[in-house]
């Protein structure tokens, strides 16, 4: 069993709440690894010997980045749909039907290069675990082999058959929920953590979306939902309803919604259903952002996340996404970095990553700076020098 210490850390995030405030933050810290683990957090100068050494030389570490909400298996891009945007075009959630398009043309390993690029990046901005959801193939193949591309690099995989109606369903929204529900999650089921619908106008209402993540629930995924993105509507409280570990996006909110989120809460004081914010999302649609603040000061467990896809949020950087919720969510850095990481691991409904602990997965970043605070006060620099996934250094 080889041992890796990483040492000589400035300011070391936990996320163990305590002395440390909620981020848990030890100073002139290390970190023993062993088998992919923690094996033990402690002041630097009572480091056990080690095989190998990583000299943070005054860095700050964290826990590696969570991020609980991608699509990442797509082909083709919309970038000519973002410039419409920027020269004025609203955002409708209209282009995925063209993506989805593209999505069923593609090889196999097209799709593998795109879901392969965009794990490797993501992998070095520092983040470590990312969910990964279906939602671009709409057919029963084409979902099951999206997930099952997608479980190629996550465990954490969603089946989004509920993504939109597709055109041939067009005139017919029941049947394709007959689908959904039948036939494609029995297909996709066995590449699923996770089901997921988009409820919302123009995609489905509070009683197709019940309905199909109760069939997912039946089959024994996790709930998520896409949520009060476009408009206030009914997402946020059927997520609750059906105990949802998420609900994403949260950005047109009414008090009872809030309120449902808080009445969630559990005797550890955080949220069983997460509200994930999504601000690239807003910054790509040019749309307002999310409350975060009245959530928080709700007592709502808030998470952020990329939405990486191609069209409504194309980017896999959880640092921007820090970013932005400090600059334009009412977050501090701390909570943004709590939500970056700890966040997402409660939105997954894990308790292993998101957190260094001894027994926690050796998923760790360290930062081209002295402490959390600089990857907001720093945004668009790559602060992230070096990644350990499972123990191993990226
Ligand atoms: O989370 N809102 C629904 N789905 C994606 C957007 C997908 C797209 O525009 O291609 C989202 O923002
Ligand atoms: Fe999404």
């Amino acid at each position: 069993m080889s041992s890796l210490l990483v040492d000589d850390i400035a300011e070391l995030v936990t996320n163990v709440a305590g002395a440390g405030g909620p981020l848990g933050i030890r100073r002139r810290a290390a970190v023993l690894v062993e088998d992919g683990e923690v094996a033990w957090v402690g002041p630097a100068a009572d480091a056990p010997a080690a095989d190998r050494r990583i000299d943070a030389a005054g860095a700050a570490v964290l826990p590696g980045f969570v991020d609980s909400h991608a699509h990442l298996v797509f082909a083709g891009d919309r970038a000519a749909e973002f410039a419409a945007r920027m020269a004025g075009e609203p955002y409708t959630g209209g282009g995925i039907r063209t993506t989805v398009g593209a999505t069923r043309a593609a090889s196999d390993n097209e799709l593998r290069a795109t879901v392969r690029r965009l794990h490797a990046e993501a992998l070095r901005q520092g983040t470590t675990t990312i969910e990964i959801k279906s939602g671009y193939g709409l057919t029963v193949a084409d979902e099951a082999r999206s997930l099952r591309i997608a479980t190629e690099v996550s465990t954490e995989t969603t089946f989004l058959g509920a993504h939109v109606v597709p055109a041939e369903y067009a005139a017919r929204p029941d049947d394709y929920v007959s689908l959904v529900c039948g036939p494609m999650l029995a297909a996709a089921a066995p590449y699923a953590r996770w089901i997921d619908v988009f409820c919302e106008r123009g995609a489905f209402d509070a009683d197709h979306a019940r309905a199909i993540l109760a069939c997912g629930q039946a089959m024994g995924l996790g709930v998520r939902v896409h949520a009060n993105q476009l408009g206030p509507g009914p997402g946020v409280r059927l997520g609750v309803e059906l105990g949802a570990a998420s609900v994403d996006h949260c950005t047109h909110l009414t008090d009872t919604d809030v309120d449902a989120l808080a009445s969630t809460t559990t005797d550890d004081g955080q949220s069983a259903t997460v509200a994930t914010l999504l601000p690239g999302a807003e910054f790509s649609t040019r749309s307002p952002y999310p409350d975060a603040r009245r959530l928080l000061d709700a007592g709502v467990t808030v998470a952020l996340a990329t939405d990486c896809n191609p069209g409504s949020s194309y980017t896999s950087s959880m640092p921007f996404c820090i970013a932005l919720a400090v600059r334009e969510m009412g977050m501090t850095p701390a909570e943004a970095v709590w939500a970056a990481t700890a966040g997402g691991a409660r939105a997954l409904r894990r308790d292993d990553i998101g957190v260094l602990r001894p027994g926690a997965r050796a998923d760790l970043i360290i930062l081209d700076a002295p402490s959390h605070l600089h990857l907001a006060y720093r945004p668009g620099v790559p602060l992230v020098r070096q990644v350990l996934h499972n123990g191993v250094p990226r």
